[in-house]
């Protein structure tokens, strides 16, 4: 009997070892009796602040004197600002992107005009880039705005990025194609969810909505086998943001917007945003990159939920960094691309 229950005990401890621990918070996020709760570990959330914190600005120095476009040989994108403003901005790029490597990660030192190097580039390409965000995107970053700080957080390539994955082995001749599930993968919570919901979704605008409108199949593509792929993008929504579906949906209906918190709405353009930043940024670029940058099927590495969210459910709680550096502020195009799926 002994030996049974310590099995028994030994058994539920392996079961619960995936569990998290408690206690763990609950906060109200919708109206009264709607059962909208957001449940937080303490514990998780004491390691994300550490993560999260922004480094003090270095504001710049007045626009005075010779702009860097006269001064300098080479500076194609940040030609309004003046010379010394251009070598505060340095300092901060390098702090952010190879705070490690310094100036010599972007620059050949012997001259600093040269544009010999992919990464001084990138970098060009990226100024452009993170301008466009801040401009075109408010509907998303709002006036908090991003910074290469947002994504790289003093590492070369930031730490949350994806590749579209290869085609999945299929498993025996019986299970045939597996449509991406059951392989358990962390970019869905190592769930077996299908493992790469990123292609559809965040680089090309597969339909996310799959709540049918009409009774019958006829004209109706949704099916069992597309709501997986949907869940398989929301959960990596979640976990991105270190929230629970609640956070946006009021689970009486997913489909139904009425009543649902206004950061669905948030999130629905930041769907919208990634697809543009990958598409129209990060794709262009693939040549740009070396190989070993790059993924199996030879593919830039692009952006997600969790590139600037990393578990906050804002990047950095929000910290308004943009303020500081109105050098990637940015003029809105005016073509920023929202499907209307
Ligand atoms: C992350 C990449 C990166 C890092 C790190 C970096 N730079 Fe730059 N730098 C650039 C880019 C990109 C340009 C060109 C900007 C443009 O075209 O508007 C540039 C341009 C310059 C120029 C103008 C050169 C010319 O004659 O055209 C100077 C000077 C300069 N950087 C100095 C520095 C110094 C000093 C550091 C270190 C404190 C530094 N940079 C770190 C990317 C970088
Ligand atoms: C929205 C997120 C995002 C922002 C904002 C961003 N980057 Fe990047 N950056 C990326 C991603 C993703 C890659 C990785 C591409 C790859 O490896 O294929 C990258 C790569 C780079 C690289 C090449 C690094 C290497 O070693 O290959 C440089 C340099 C760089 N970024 C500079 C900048 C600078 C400077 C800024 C700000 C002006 C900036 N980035 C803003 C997402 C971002
Ligand atoms: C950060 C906000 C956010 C979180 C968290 C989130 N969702 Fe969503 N969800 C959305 C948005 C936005 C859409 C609509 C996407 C579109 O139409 O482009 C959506 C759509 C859906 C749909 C499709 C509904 C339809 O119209 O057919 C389902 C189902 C769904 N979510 C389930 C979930 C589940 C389950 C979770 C938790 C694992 C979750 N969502 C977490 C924002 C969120
Ligand atoms: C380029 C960086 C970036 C990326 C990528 C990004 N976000 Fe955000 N997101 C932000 C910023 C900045 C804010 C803060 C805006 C503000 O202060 O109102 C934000 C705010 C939000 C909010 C509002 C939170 C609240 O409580 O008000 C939601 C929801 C959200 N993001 C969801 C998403 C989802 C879902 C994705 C992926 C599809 C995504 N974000 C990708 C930068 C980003």
């Amino acid at each position: 009997m002994k030996r049974f229950i310590s099995l028994v005990l030994t058994g539920a401890a392996c079961l619960l070892a995936g569990c998290e621990r408690p206690p763990v918070d609950v906060v109200q996020h919708g109206y009264r009796g709607t059962g909208m709760q957001q449940v937080y570990n303490p514990r998780t959330l004491e390691q994300q602040a550490e993560r999260n914190v922004a480094p003090p600005a270095i504001p710049l120095p007045p626009a005075e004197g010779p702009k860097a476009s006269q001064v300098y040989k080479n500076v194609q994108v940040l030609k309004d600002l003046s010379a010394a403003q251009l070598a505060t901005f340095m300092v901060s790029m390098t702090n952010w992107v190879s705070p490690k490597e310094g100036c010599g990660y972007c620059h050949n030192l012997n001259n600093l005009a040269d544009d010999s190097l992919y990464t001084k580039r990138v970098a060009r390409r990226m100024i452009e880039m993170t301008r466009f965000i801040n401009a075109d995107w408010q509907t998303h970053v709002a006036q908090t705005g991003v910074t290469c700080y947002t994504c790289h957080r003093g590492q070369n390539i930031p730490s949350q990025v994806w590749f579209t994955k290869k085609d999945q082995p299929y498993g025996s001749n019986f299970l045939g194609d597996k449509s991406g599930q059951n392989t358990p993968d962390p970019d869905v919570n190592w769930s077996s969810l299908p493992y790469d919901p990123f292609t559809p979704f965040l680089l090309n605008d597969q339909p996310i909505r799959v709540g049918a409108t009409t009774a019958l199949p006829t004209g109706n593509r949704q099916s069992i086998k597309q709501a997986e792929w949907t869940y398989g993008l929301m959960t990596h929504m979640s976990q991105s943001l270190g929230v629970n579906c609640t956070y946006c949906h009021n689970t009486r209906s997913f489909q139904e917007w009425k009543g649902n918190p206004t950061q669905r709405v948030t999130a629905w353009h930041g769907i919208r945003m990634v697809r543009s930043v990958n598409v129209d940024h990060m794709n262009p670029l693939t040549d740009e990159f070396p190989a070993h940058r790059k993924g199996e099927l030879g593919d830039v590495a692009k952006v997600n939920c969790g590139t600037c969210h990393q578990g906050a459910y804002k990047p950095l709680y929000g910290a308004p960094m943009l303020k500081d550096y109105p050098v990637l502020k940015g003029t809105p195009s005016g073509d920023a691309k929202v499907a209307s799926k």
